[in-house]
């Protein structure tokens, strides 16, 4: 039995769609198993680019079983649209199975996610406003809807009827703003809860049962450990745990399945949203950068805050999720650069930090050490192997590799799929 857990080692965004579809084509069965449509893979398929919230990006292979997981939040309105655009490019998803466990996104989750954000004006958290906060807040609430909810039709009416009256009250109330009609809701969810009522399945039992046989799972990752509730950069992180422990818990296995946690670092930072970042670059070489590297939200479209490599965050990421692999992506947008930082430390007053702080105001506070390195100009796309890149190239990599503590396990040098360099097998 083998599962491989991807996870984000940034603050989400490091290219893990090109990861996990090179991992995706080796596994049976591929796994999202926390977040919502918060998130945004990108994944190029020849001359064809797919841009997928909800399905996991294995949907692209055929013969892959490809599960929602329990600790997933899903708006079933964008799941469907989803699920519609890619059979009319003519992908199959008839291996889509969704566990009754996860959570609904409501119309009110929406309503309030964009409100609550309003409302906290400079000090807004700079959320994806889909409702994914405030869906997880029901859920730990114990109020939440799940999928399985939403195909029993009186249980259900009499959940949203209840929700709708808190919710309803918050709305008025505290935002002044319109109330919900549960009738509304409930005609349009119960036309969605039939479309997807034939994708419901056991879907821990699904897993494990694979995973008895022999088979290759993969729990593919979402956003990043530094947006993870408990270990991210609290309060401006997402309200699920993307990190490696998430992935079980939402994936419904026992961390005793996991055979290696690969980590996915970009070979420079960005982040999106609000919150300190030590390494963000305001000047040319941020923007050069960003415009190189594509650096828009795949789902917001909102620019993304670009910086140098962080090492103190790589080696967090690999303390918390116990990654001993790393993908490292995007490593042909660092070409053309005089000179590269790497940050290998904080200056926060007289005091110099060699781990990544816990608090914010610490981290606010933290002004980056850096060690400077050579770049180069060469063009890495048709490079296959590490003997095929620039020595700087080759610096830069091991440098990383020293930092971190952790091997390298594939470089990226393209977004295309056979724009890999592959060092070691994952599973
Ligand atoms: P939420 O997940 O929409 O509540 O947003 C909370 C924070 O997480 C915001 O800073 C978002 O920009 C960030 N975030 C959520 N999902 C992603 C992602 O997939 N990539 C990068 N940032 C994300």
């Amino acid at each position: 039995m083998a599962a491989v857990v991807l996870v984000g080692a940034q603050w989400g965004d490091e290219g893990k769609g090109k990861v996990t579809d090179f991992l995706a084509s080796q596994a049976q069965v591929v796994v999202r198993s926390t977040g919502g449509n918060n998130a945004g893979h990108t994944v190029v398929v020849g001359e064809e680019e797919f841009k997928i919230h909800l399905v996991p990006s294995g949907i692209l292979y055929p013969a892959t079983i490809c599960v929602i997981g329990n600790g997933v939040v899903i708006d079933p309105k964008v799941l469907l649209t989803e699920m519609d655009s890619l059979e009319a490019r003519g992908v199959s998803i008839a291996n889509l199975r969704i566990s009754p466990n996860a959570h609904v996104i409501m119309p009110y989750h929406i309503k309030l996610d964009e409100l609550e954000e309003e409302s906290k004006g400079n000090n807004k958290i700079g959320t994806t406003k889909r409702g994914i906060g405030p869906a997880y807040m029901d859920k730990a609430g114990r109020t939440g809807i799940r999928m399985g909810d939403l195909i029993e039709e009186d249980g259900f009416r009499r959940k949203l009827e209840s929700n709708l009256q808190s919710k309803n009250l918050i709305l008025e109330k505290v935002y002044g703003a319109k109330p919900f009609v549960a009738e509304k809701i409930f005609a349009e969810y119960l036309g969605y809860a039939k479309r997807l009522a034939p994708y419901l399945a056991d879907t821990s039992l699904l897993i494990n049962a694979a995973l008895e046989r022999g088979e290759k799972v993969l729990l593919e990752g979402a956003q990043g450990t530094l947006l993870d509730l408990d270990h991210g950069t609290y309060p401006y992180v997402t309200s699920s745990n993307p990190t490696a422990g998430g992935a079980c818990v939402g994936a419904g296995i026992g961390p005793t399945r996991i055979k290696n946690v690969v980590g996915v670092i970009k070979a420079y930072t960005t982040r999106v949203g609000e919150g300190p970042f030590p390494t963000e670059l305001v000047d040319a070489a941020g923007e050069e950068i960003r415009q190189k590297g594509h650096e828009f939200g795949t789902t917001t479209g909102r620019p993304r805050r670009c910086g140098w490599f962080d090492a103190l965050i790589a080696r967090y990421a690999a303390r918390v999720s116990g990654i001993n692999a790393f993908a490292l992506t995007k490593l042909d947008v660092m070409g053309g650069l005089e000179t590269i930082k790497i940050c290998i430390g904080y200056q926060r007053g007289d005091e110099l930090l060699t781990e990544f702080p816990l608090s914010q105001t610490a981290l606010a506070e933290c002004q980056p050490v850096y060690e400077e390195m050579p770049g180069w100009q060469e063009d890495l796309s048709q490079m296959r192997s590490l003997a095929e890149l620039p020595q700087a190239a080759r610096n830069y990599l091991n440098r990383i590799k020293e930092l971190t503590g952790v091997d390298l396990f594939l470089i990226a040098v393209g977004p295309r799929r056979d724009e890999t360099i592959v060092l070691q097998e994952a599973f």
